[in-house]
């Protein structure tokens, strides 16, 4: 046993790391690229929107279980070799990453209840989501909400490319703080 075992998260936290970081980037990928897909009866591009905002969905309630979570299991302590600068750009971005993990998905689900053409939301492509409760179209509200998360996916975007950056600095320098984040 090295002695960065003792430091490392714990399985439910690194299942949930993983499993969050693959789903997070899928939705990425696809959200950059459904938004060039055609429009009309023939294109897939209502379909891909409804998987999107289907995951997306998913991804917002493992968020919250997974910071409720963290909320109770507090993250083990840094290696008291890493310098300070490195344990606070830790922590500032870590929280800013788990700012956009919040913000990404409500403001997905919010702009679609006040889309003026009232898609909604179609879980699994089939079943639809009550939205009357957060009222009708709202041109304005909208616009709002699906500019944040235009703008939150591009810092989301900057802030993973970070933090992968500094995780492969890790793991290239002794490895230690990278194999805190793997079984
Ligand atoms: C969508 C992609 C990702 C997101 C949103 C994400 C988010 C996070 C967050 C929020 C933490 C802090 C966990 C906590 O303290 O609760 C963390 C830790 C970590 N992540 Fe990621 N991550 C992503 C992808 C990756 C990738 C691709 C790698 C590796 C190449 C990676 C490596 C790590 C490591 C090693 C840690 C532990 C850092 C430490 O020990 O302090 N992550 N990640
Ligand atoms: C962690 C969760 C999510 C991530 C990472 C994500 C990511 C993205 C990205 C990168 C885009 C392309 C940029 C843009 O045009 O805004 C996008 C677009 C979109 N997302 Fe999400 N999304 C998430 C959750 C959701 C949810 C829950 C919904 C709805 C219930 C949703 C609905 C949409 C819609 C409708 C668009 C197209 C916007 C447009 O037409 O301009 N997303 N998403």
């Amino acid at each position: 046993m090295s002695r960065h075992d003792s430091l490392k998260y714990t399985p439910r936290a690194i299942a949930l790391h993983w499993l969050l970081a693959l789903l997070i980037l899928c939705l990425m990928m696809v959200g950059f690229t459904m938004t060039d897909l055609p429009k009309g009866p023939d294109s897939p591009r209502g379909m891909v929107f409804n998987w999107h905002k289907t995951f997306g969905m998913i991804a917002g309630l493992l968020i919250l279980y997974r910071y409720w979570w963290r909320s109770k299991n507090p993250p083990p302590i840094l290696p008291p070799e890493v310098p300070q600068w490195e344990v606070r750009l830790a922590n500032v971005s870590h929280r800013l990453l788990y700012l956009c993990m919040f913000v990404m998905p409500l403001s997905g689900y919010l702009a679609s209840n006040f889309h003026p053409k009232q898609y909604g939301v179609k879980l699994f492509n089939s079943e639809s989501l009550k939205m009357e409760a957060w009222g009708g179209p709202n041109e304005q509200l909208h616009e709002l909400l699906s500019g944040t998360h235009y703008i939150v996916a591009y810092i989301l975007a900057a802030l993973i490319t970070l933090h992968v950056v500094a995780a492969f600095k890790h793991m290239l320098g002794d490895g230690g703080v990278f194999r805190r984040m793997i079984p």
